[in-house]
């Protein structure tokens, strides 16, 4: 629990976390200072001067509230004459060159210069001279594109490079209404997180190519999920719309703030992932070459499941955890032989230490915790005495065909329940489609042993079915939310502790000697 001050904003009295600046301590209590180049994860820089606030302590009549940590006592003042005509100062001189462009910029409706017009300025301009001419669109690299006309040199960017990924591309040149944003000469954005940047930027001056254009910020619904990108298990905002007689489909996904995770951050290729949520996906169900409703194929799957001398379940480390649960129930009512093996989806050598993670799967530790076997020995074994197998979106030939495989793979019958429809659905004998990570409510371990849920964002307009009602359907008992979560209790202790079945915002660490607990 972090210690409190009591102090005074506009006389009135208040009590903040201590070891903040004043901006970040009134923000939790619900009380905005404008800023525009101060940001927790980079710092205070002290370059725009928006956040001026009054102190009554001797000091300089105003100080900046980014460099000024809050302490007992204190007298702050928020809402003077001199205040109000300093905040209309600055807008007026960020606004003297600003194009105004708001119609055309991807950034409105989320954009601090129009928030903060509407809050803090509301004057015409008296600008009567021609604006200063600078780059409109320049490809910085890495799928950023710049306006340098919108930029108001709060110099996130700029320290993102600096600070974050360490790669310093970017430098603002020259001087006065002459100064910009610009990447030191030679050079490109090169690094696996310049996307942040779009975020960072206050105002519409740093676009992202895969977004621009594409929708307005007011039509997407926002949710919160978790990246299955990696084993990180980044925390994300699912930004999605369903138009007009179109389907429900996701146009980015941004980061959400999780300390104990991710931070203010997220991956280019985690961001980008969404595309993989709305394209390529498996729509109808197949026997054979054969399209067919997901009811026919359900129960040609399950007679073949039920006529089976041997039946092998390969599990994706992609599922959740009640997905997990429902399906291992599943075995259990069939006596199949339950595999994990999903060494396709580990990169190795691809992590570098900061988000980015070898294992390309969120929820590998689950399958570890649910004591699903996840060697390659014990996949193969298997393989070799099955008649049957059926993939739970477990793409065997995520990183291609596997000759060691196809043998026996061509001998056996297949059933692929798959989000996607891949090389390997397209070689079972029946593939049904099923419903993917931003489509389903669920649970999901990251790699530091962080337990973390989320819920539904996308509601397709056929909604493919979710894996634990496939499970229940080829003859699996365990589909009802209410048995997984008390099955969830009896396996794993954390859940049991919890008396609201929620799992806090930020996740629930787990214990090392958790999966020692878990019953079978
Ligand atoms: S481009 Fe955006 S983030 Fe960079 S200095 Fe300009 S306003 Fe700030
Ligand atoms: S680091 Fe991993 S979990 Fe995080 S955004 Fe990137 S791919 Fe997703
Ligand atoms: S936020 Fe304090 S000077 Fe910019």
């Amino acid at each position: 629990m972090a210690e409190m001050v009591k102090l005074f904003v506009n006389g009135q009295e208040v009590e903040v976390e201590s070891g903040k600046n004043l901006i970040d301590a009134f923000e939790v209590i619900g009380i905005e200072i404008p800023h525009f180049c101060y940001h927790p994860a980079l710092g205070s820089d002290g370059n725009c001067r928006m956040c001026l606030v009054g102190i009554e302590d001797g000091r300089p009549p105003l100080v900046p509230a980014c460099k000024t940590p809050v302490s007992e006592g204190l007298k702050v003042q928020l809402d003077t004459e001199k205040i109000k005509k300093i905040q209309h100062d600055v807008m007026e001189l960020e606004l003297i060159n600003h194009p105004i462009d708001c119609p055309v910029c991807d950034q409105a409706g989320e954009c601090k210069l129009q928030d903060y017009y509407m809050s803090y300025d509301h004057q015409a301009s008296r600008m009567r001279v021609p604006q200063v001419v600078k780059e409109k669109k320049m490809d910085l690299g890495c799928g950023v594109i710049h306006d340098q006309e919108r930029c108001v040199l709060c110099a996130r960017c700029v320290r993102f490079t600096r600070l974050i990924t360490k790669t310093g591309e970017l430098g603002i040149i020259n001087r006065s209404d002459d100064a910009r944003v610009a990447l030191f000469p030679g050079r490109s954005l090169d690094n696996r997180y310049a996307l942040n940047i779009v975020d960072l930027c206050p105002v519409g001056a740093m676009t992202s190519k895969d977004f621009r254009f594409k929708q307005r910020a007011w039509f997407l619904k926002r949710d919160k999920g978790i990246c299955h990108g990696c084993s990180m298990g980044c925390n994300i905002f699912i930004d999605h719309n369903r138009e007009k007689y179109k389907d429900d489909l996701i146009y980015r996904f941004r980061p959400r703030l999780n300390p104990e995770v991710n931070g203010y951050f997220i991956c280019d290729e985690g961001r980008l992932g969404y595309h993989r949520e709305n394209e390529g996906r498996l729509i109808s169900a197949r026997i054979g070459t054969e399209e067919s409703s997901a009811d026919q194929a359900l129960q040609t799957a399950r007679r073949r499941m039920e006529g089976a001398d041997k039946l092998l379940i390969l599990l994706s480390p992609n599922c959740s955890l009640e997905q997990m649960l429902a399906i291992q129930a599943l075995a259990a009512t069939t006596g199949a032989t339950v595999s994990g093996f999903s060494d396709g989806s580990i990169k190795n050598g691809d992590a570098d230490g900061y988000l980015i993670q070898d294992d390309k799967s969120a929820n590998r530790a689950g399958l570890a915790l649910l004591g699903v076997n996840t060697s390659p020995e014990f996949f193969e074994s298997a393989l070799q005495r099955t008649d049957t197998l059926v993939s739970f979106n477990n793409d065997l030939f995520i990183t291609g065909p596997n000759q060691a495989w196809a043998k026996k793979l061509g001998e056996i019958q297949i059933i692929a329940i798959s989000t996607h429809d891949t090389l390997f659905s397209r070689q079972a004998g029946i593939a049904i489609p099923t419903a993917s990570y931003t489509e389903y409510a669920g649970s999901v371990i990251n790699k530091d042993g962080i337990l973390q849920t989320f819920g539904q964002a996308v509601c397709k307009n056929s909604a493919p079915l979710d894996m634990i009602r496939i499970a229940g359907l080829l003859g699996g008992t365990l589909t009802d939310p209410e048995a997984l979560m008390q099955a969830m209790k009896r396996k794993i202790p954390a859940f049991a502790a919890i008396e609201t079945d929620q799992i806090p915002e930020k996740g629930l660490k787990l214990s090392h000697n958790e999966a020692a607990h878990v019953t079978a």
